[in-house]
Order: structure tokens, then sequence, then C-alpha cells
């Protein structure tokens, strides 16, 4: 399974033949400038909450490639008062399952405004599950007692965390979101795009490794094959 890094909270994922592309915000990014957007491909667009820096590029990049995107109920309406058509509509707790594999939209203590002002929903994660993998991308979240849950409920081969503290949890709270999730293996997002955010990469490798866990860091549009 092939996992790719476009900056900030994008990443794709092509499993089972499909790519699904999250949180895209590529095109304000400056650290992204080498990414150009019509040249990605999504067959799914998954859209954690309704900031700016996590839905920038969504109505472009789902014009370019025919995605779907999928996202909370108010956001989808959002889209849907623009024009879109292929959208998929979800709220905290539920699941659904899609060729590519099954998703649930979980609970994230975070907040969600659109960029025009308008009410974003609840802000959540995506739990994306099939016969070859099985990973967690919380979106922008504190630390939540719910990720004991994910860790009682799934086997998680990879989670995605935001680590760059903030506006989000930052390292200290992901080692300890790892181990309620019981997950080793995390990749960092969320990190150095702008002044408040920004980390030290030693030294957040360093911690997880001190916990017996894996943070990897990836360069923007680098990969990473992640093997079941
Ligand atoms: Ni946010
Ligand atoms: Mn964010």
């Amino acid at each position: 399974m092939n996992f790719t890094f476009y900056g900030h909270a994008c990443f794709s994922v092509e499993t089972k033949g499909k790519t699904i592309l999250f949180d895209p915000f590529i095109s304000p990014n400056p650290k992204a400038a080498a990414i150009d957007i019509k040249q990605l491909k999504a067959d799914f667009i998954l859209l954690s909450h309704g900031h700016e820096d996590h839905i920038a590029d969504a109505e472009v990049i789902a014009k370019n490639t025919n995605a779907t995107i999928v996202s909370n109920y108010e956001i989808v309406t959002w889209y849907q008062k623009k024009g879109l058509e292929k959208l998929h509509p979800m709220n905290l707790g539920g699941s659904w399952k899609f060729d590519f594999g099954t998703v649930k939209y979980t609970t994230a203590l975070h907040s969600s405004m659109l960029p025009d002002g308008s009410y974003g929903g609840n802000p959540g994660g995506f739990l994306v599950k099939n016969d070859e993998i099985s990973f967690y991308y919380t979106g922008d979240t504190a630390l939540t007692m719910d990720m004991k849950l994910i860790g009682e409920t799934e086997k998680l081969d990879f989670a995605v965390l935001p680590i760059g503290d903030n506006f989000t949890m930052g390292i200290n709270d992901a080692i300890i979101a790892a181990d309620f999730m019981k997950c080793n293996k995390i990749i960092g997002i969320h990190y150095d795009t702008f002044g408040y955010i920004e980390i030290n990469h030693q030294e957040a490798i360093d911690k997880f490794k001190a916990k017996g866990k894996e943070l990897i860091l990836l360069k923007i549009g680098g990969s990473v094959n992640i093997k079941m």
C-alpha cells in the first residue's frame, strides 16, 4: 500500500486500485509549490473538517478528477450548493462500505468552520480498513480518551497523527495517542507549515523511538510503501 505526503495534512493512500486523497491544501502552501494539483489523481477526497488548511483544493481536484468528496453532512451540503454532485455525507460514529473498503467517521476534539464562515459541522477523523490495510487518520484533534476505543477495537497497521502542537496535539500527546491506539507506526503531519507549528524533526523521532514507536516524517511529495 502506497502512502504519499503532499504537505501539511494532505496525503493520499492507494489501495485496492483506488486513490484516496485526504485534506488537500496544496496550492496555498508555499512549501508544497512543487506539487501540481492538476497532476493529482483521486477517486475519493476525504475531508476531516471545514478549515481552509484542509479543504482549500478539494473543489478544484474534485472537478479535475471526478472524485467523490466524503465528509460530514454540513461540509458535503456546502459542496452540493456549489454544484458538486459526487458527494457522500457522513456523521460521527457512522461507517460506510465504499468500493476500496470501509470508512468510519470518528470523533475529533477541534473546531470546524468553512472558509466563508458557514458552519462546518463537527470535526472528525477517518478509520479506513479493507482486507489489506487498516489505518486511522485522526484529523486535527487534541488527545482524546476516545482514542483508547480505537485501540480496544481495531488492529491498526499505522496511524496518521498531527504533531505540530498549538492547533492540535503536539509530540508528547501524539505519543500517548499512539499508545491509546496500540499503534507503533505513526506518520506525522500538520507540522512546519506555519510558524506556530514548527517542530524539531530529530527530537520528535527520538521521542517516539524512546517509547518503542516509529515516527515517519516524509518530505513533501515523498512516498512510503507500507507493507502488510
Ligand atoms: Ni483545523
Ligand atoms: Mn488544520
